[in-house]
């Protein structure tokens, strides 16, 4: 039996690392997400199906995955080219897949009104062309998408230029190129995953009080004596991690949501909030074993138990007998920091609320919704706005009290200030998710088209806090 991996509840903000326990039960391998490369054939089939996962050793839980019971594959496809994507719906209520961070049409982005029924199929082209980049796709059911997430239905997509060796970075997937996707994740006494939603969930989102990674729990990954290149997710519904390595060396920053840096960033703690993605190189050429941690996650202006506390993510541990790759960071990357020509000649203010206090029964009273933007929750009948295609806009976006990673259908953008100051390190990149803690201005150009009957989505990440009409949609014409 394993013992759990999880949350020190209630140990105090940005405990110290050396009260981490260590690592010292046998743990299983960490496995990757099963490899679906595409470069060459140019097409992919998923098949969304239900199955029984037992995440903990102790009983089986129903779970959804595509192509396998729980989560996805990593998709490999090429970073300009049209892919043929093939989607079967086997489960018995209807879902949708949507390309996170896909620079395509709003007629195939795979939102909330782009719904595959029980037993039917749908068959995107995806007309990919961007930098190459880690990507993510899953459900976006409107009202559901917290629960088919939880469920299983997501999975990375990588987008690939072929280039990775020419810069010096690591390429061998599950060698030196790990894919780890992070969730926290409720099980019940029996170990059975649990996924319920009540009004503290409703309002600051559902957070488990374990970790698991690319579904799995208590693993270990191995690796060479090289340098390694980790591709995160953060495919949690709501928990926001600051991620640390437990010896304190650096994490070194390559490529944000939309493609590679120019030169790496080293970073001793990272933000990642729920849809961002971040690839990093840590160098493990000392030969020692390290720990990837949150040191603390937190919606933080909210206080009360579970919002401060730590936890192990995964363990390494490096294998002198595998042959590194690749011994030294490299130095330049090749990509580009967004620098986008003029200011955005429109300007929309976005501001995200919940409900609190008498505000909430008012809320709720018109539309049963907790959330909105701008006062307004969501409405799939409603358009939210027109950009006119190939416009260059500023979005203002402010939070309240908790912190929401803001998200964008259709487009990359630049970060061009958080409260009033440049942007944090970690987002200088192009991107499509960010954490807003106060207030963000973004710059973004619309080149792709989106209908009204098939708009792109603005929304929260926080899939409870989208789910509960934190969300909007325009269209690009
Ligand atoms: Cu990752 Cu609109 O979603
Ligand atoms: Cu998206
Ligand atoms: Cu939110």
């Amino acid at each position: 039996m394993t013992t759990r991996r999880k949350f020190l509840a209630g140990a105090s903000a940005g405990i110290a690392l050396s009260t981490l326990p260590t690592i010292a039960q046998a743990q299983t391998p960490l496995a990757m997400p099963p490899l679906l490369d595409a470069t060459k054939t140019g097409r992919f089939d998923l098949t969304a199906q239900s199955g029984s996962t037992n995440f903990l050793g102790q009983a089986a839980s129903n779970t959804w995955g595509f192509n396998q019971p729980y989560l996805g594959p990593t998709l490999r496809v090429s970073h300009k080219n049209e892919v043929q994507a093939r989607i079967k719906n086997t489960l018995d209520e209807e879902i949708s897949v949507h390309w996170h961070g896909a620079l395509v049409p709003g007629d195939v982005d795979g939102g909330p009104h782009q719904t595959v029924a029980p037993g039917a199929q749908w068959n995107p082209t995806l007309p990919i062309n961007q930098p190459a980049a880690t990507l993510w796709y899953h459900s976006h059911i409107h009202g559901h998408t917290g629960r088919h997430v939880q469920m299983g239905l997501a999975g990375v997509m990588q987008l690939s230029d072929g280039l990775d060796d020419q810069r010096g970075l690591p390429s061998l997937y599950g060698v030196d190129d790990l894919t780890l996707v992070l969730q926290d994740r409720r099980f019940d006494r029996r170990g059975r995953a649990e996924y319920s939603i009540g009004m503290h969930e409703q309002m600051m989102g559902f957070a488990g009080d374990t970790m698991l990674v690319n579904g799995q729990e208590n693993t270990l990954a191995t690796v060479p004596r090289g340098v390694v290149r980790l591709r995160l997710l953060n495919g949690s519904n709501a928990r926001i991690y600051a991620l640390a390595l437990s010896d304190g060396r650096p994490m070194h920053l390559v490529a944000s949501e939309a493609g590679l840096l120019d030169q790496p960033i080293a970073l001793k703690q990272m933000t990642l909030a729920p849809g961002e993605r971040a690839e990093v190189l840590v160098d493990f050429t000392n030969g020692r074993d390290v720990t990837l941690v949150t040191i603390l996650s937190s919606n933080t202006s909210m206080s009360g138990p579970g919002s401060k506390s730590g936890a192990i993510i995964l363990p390494f541990t490096v294998d002198p007998t595998l042959k590194p790759r690749i011994t030294k960071l490299a130095k330049s990357l090749g990509g580009s920091l967004p620098q986008l020509p003029g200011t955005g000649l429109t300007r929309r203010e976005f501001t995200l609320n919940s409900a609190m206090g008498g505000g909430m029964m008012r809320m709720m009273g018109n539309s049963g919704n907790l959330h909105s933007i701008n006062g307004a929750p969501f409405d799939m009948a409603t358009i939210n706005f027109d950009v006119i295609l190939g416009a260059t806009e500023r979005w203002v976006v402010a939070g309240g009290m908790m912190m929401h990673p803001f998200h964008i259908h259709g487009v990359s953008f630049q970060v061009l200030s958080e409260n009033g100051g440049p942007p944090r390190l970690q987002n200088r990149g192009w991107k499509d998710t960010v954490l807003v803690n106060g207030q963000a201005e973004l710059l973004m150009r619309f080149d792709l088209p989106a209908s009204r009957e098939l708009p792109y989505m603005y929304h929260c990440h926080i899939l409870e806090h989208e789910d509960g009409g934190m969300m909007g949609q325009f269209t690009v014409s």
